[in-house]
């Protein structure tokens, strides 16, 4: 059957509106949300010798890798076991020391991406085992690995990954809760996380409501600018690398992701300083989105936030809905409050929005952005 843009002007604001059922999609059949527990059939027969095994390496591209990012901490809390997390062409690269007690995963939506075939076909060599987390079925990620589990979003047309990125997430920390499921310390973690899990739907669907107000804020406060920085640290961090990336793949503005951490060994000079090719020293000012959501990281990304304003930054905040403690004029964007580790797919949602929107202000395809494919089969 053909696939239609139905109500949508592109297949990005399709995919991105997707997701409240698309997540549900990932978790159906898979979470049993009465009895709390998780069950991946494609993963089963290997549990005992993922649990065993020396090391957990993620391998992917990408939005993919950006998901592999996001579920680093939440592998290495629930498993501890430790927690590789590679770009397929750098792991490539460096001739990475790959070992038969190794398990690895491969992320991927098409399936088909060239470094990461060729990451796992090195891997399948040295006799690790690997595990496939792909969106489409029958690919050749999905044929070659000795296991894994289909992320179930559904077709993705849209050259910007936007719905498989949730999907990979939630199918990553499933995979985290299933694997953890013998261990009786983390039982309370496993069980806030499922709960949190089965409202994560209706988050997304409040925060889609937003959509008029992020394009407002996309057309007053951003279009104009031509870079923007995008700030969190911990769970985070995969969301501003995710965020920025999506700016830059579609509306051609020059977007970073930054580690707050990392904000005084660096970056902090650009809030002062001003980019070279900016005019009249229009930088700086409008142009940080600060990922402040509660979690126990909170007061050093407030401290980061604190050094921006200092430097007369004008930082927008994205934060939780009943935050009070951000000054009134700052700008927000408010979202609704989960559970740490699943915060990330609650606030990518309005960075994908303003990606879009910026997109469209600047007269970009959406769908084909210049010089990129939606899967990349070529090194
Ligand atoms: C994301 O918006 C990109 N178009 C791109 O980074 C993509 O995620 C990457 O090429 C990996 O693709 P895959 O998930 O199909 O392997």
């Amino acid at each position: 059957a053909a696939i239609m843009k139905g109500q949508f002007d592109h297949f990005m604001q399709k995919e991105i509106y997707e997701q409240p059922e698309s997540v549900v999609n990932t978790m159906r059949g898979r979470i049993n949300f009465d009895t709390r527990s998780v069950t991946l059939g494609g993963l089963k027969a290997y549990l005992p010798v993922i649990r065993r095994c020396r090391r957990l390496i993620f391998v992917a591209c990408g939005t993919s890798y950006h998901s592999c990012i996001a579920v680093r901490g939440v592998f290495e809390e629930l498993t501890e076991i430790p927690v590789a997390v590679e770009l397929a062409s750098d792991f490539l690269d460096r001739r990475t020391p790959v070992f038969r007690d190794d398990v690895a995963i491969f992320v991927s939506q098409s399936g088909e991406t060239a470094d990461t075939i060729l990451a796992m076909r090195y891997c399948l060599e040295r006799g690790a085992l690997c595990v496939g987390v792909v969106n489409t079925v029958g690919s050749t990620l999905s044929r070659e690995t000795h296991s894994g589990v289909h992320i179930n979003a559904g077709p993705e047309i849209g050259v910007a990954s936007t719905k498989a990125y949730t999907s990979q997430y939630i199918a990553l920390v499933m995979i985290a809760l299933q694997l953890s499921d013998d261990s009786i310390s983390k039982e309370a973690r496993r069980q806030e996380i499922i709960d949190g899990l089965h409202d994560i739907p209706a988050m997304i669907k409040s925060v889609l409501m937003m959509d008029k107000a992020l394009q407002q804020l996309a057309k007053e406060t951003l279009a104009k600018e031509k870079s923007l920085l995008i700030m969190g640290r911990g769970y985070q961090y995969a969301t501003c690398l995710e965020g920025a990336l999506k700016i830059k793949e579609v509306s051609y503005m020059h977007s970073e992701g930054i580690l707050a951490g990392e904000l005084k060994h660096g970056p902090l000079a650009l809030i002062d300083e001003h980019l070279p090719y900016v005019e009249e020293s229009s930088f700086g000012v409008d142009c940080v989105i600060f990922i402040m959501t509660k979690d126990s990281l909170y007061p050093k990304v407030q401290s980061a936030l604190a050094q921006v304003m200092a430097r007369k930054g004008q930082p927008i905040v994205i934060c939780n809905e009943d935050d009070a403690t951000i000054d009134p004029a700052v700008r927000t964007i408010r979202v609704p409050s989960t559970v740490d580790c699943l915060q990330g797919l609650v606030n990518v949602i309005p960075l994908q929005l303003l990606s879009y929107h910026l997109a469209i202000m600047n007269g970009v395809d959406v769908d084909f952005p210049r010089n990129l494919a939606k899967a990349v089969t070529v090194e």
